[in-house]
């Protein structure tokens, strides 16, 4: 019901604030140490704080929803590859933006979603760094609460603002972790896609004003639900990355699309431009009439 979905937002707020104190006694570890614990490769890094955010977040969703499923990057990393049902499913990411958790670039997140019946319904997204918290329930919209002054402030994303083309748009692409050869050639040519100056052979009117890379897939998906960005796409991402963001960016007024295939979508993509507010792209949509970007499916 509406009121069980406010207590569990209520909730999970305060569990992603307890996790981004983590997140920040990580980072000022790391600063003081000037050393990472732990890496998969050099651009997949996970560090031990990755792995402590989850034992918190699983612990204490654990203690208060037990019977809820749980589906988180780490634990999945682990080999707890539990399948997606109807059941509430708490999907977590402890650090998105974990490169930039090891550079000290203040674009961190914890993400933590929520699932039933195979849709994100609910969303909580929160950047200890900047103390912004994103936040959604399926219905209700989707919200923004930062730091005024000594206060924190509450604002509803939803103002229309209608983009009729991506060369009027500023927008969200990733390097993400795969860069091997077939893959990061496509990438680079989606980029050049969306951004290069059309009079060099990119189809006319698709120049955008400039691409951006937060460095986190909830946090890409979040600005454009804010609106500071018009668009985010990315080949490849995992659904810890998206559940949250998604159902943030929907509640904005958004259009997120991604591979039919995926149980975390909701729409396909004819209508990318058509009167919708923003559109954000989450992993390897089919958008290429609009934009000519490369596309692959991941999940
Ligand atoms: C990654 C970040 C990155 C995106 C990758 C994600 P992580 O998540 O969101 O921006 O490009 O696709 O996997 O590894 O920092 O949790």
């Amino acid at each position: 019901t509406p009121s069980d979905f406010r207590d569990i937002l209520s909730f999970t707020t305060q569990l992603a604030r307890a996790a981004g104190d983590l997140i920040l006694e990580g980072s000022d570890a790391i600063l003081a140490s000037g050393s990472v614990d732990e890496k998969k490769n050099s651009v997949d890094l996970v560090t031990e704080y990755d792995v402590k955010v989850e034992e918190l977040v699983k612990e204490t969703i654990r203690k208060s929803y037990p019977t809820f499923k749980f589906i988180g990057e780490e634990s999945y990393a682990a080999g707890s590859r539990a399948p997606l049902t109807d059941e509430p499913t708490f999907c977590v990411d402890p650090i998105d933006g974990t490169t930039n958790f090891v550079h000290g670039f203040p674009h961190v997140c914890v993400s933590i979603g929520l699932i039933y019946k195979k849709r994100p319904v609910l969303g909580v997204v929160f950047n200890p760094f900047l103390d912004q918290m994103y936040t959604a329930i399926q219905g209700q919209g989707a919200h923004l609460t930062r730091k005024n002054g000594q206060h924190r402030a509450q604002l509803p994303l939803a103002k229309p603002k209608h983009l009729d083309s991506l060369s009027k748009g500023l927008l969200a692409i990733e390097w993400g972790s795969d860069r091997s050869g077939p893959i990061i050639d496509a990438k680079a040519e989606s980029f050049k896609r969306l951004a290069g100056d059309p009079t060099a052979g990119v189809q006319k009117g698709q120049m955008a004003h400039s691409l951006r890379a937060l460095g986190s897939a909830a946090l890409n998906f979040c600005m454009v639900a804010q609106g500071g960005l018009d668009l985010y796409w990315e080949i490849g991402c995992w659904p810890w990355d998206v559940c949250a963001g998604a159902i943030i960016a929907q509640e904005a007024g958004c259009f997120v699309a991604g591979s039919k295939t995926s149980p975390l979508d909701n729409i396909v993509t004819e209508e990318v431009l058509t009167g919708r507010k923003y559109i954000v792209i989450r992993a390897m949509g089919g958008i290429e009439g609009e934009t000519g970007v490369e596309t692959q499916k991941r999940l």
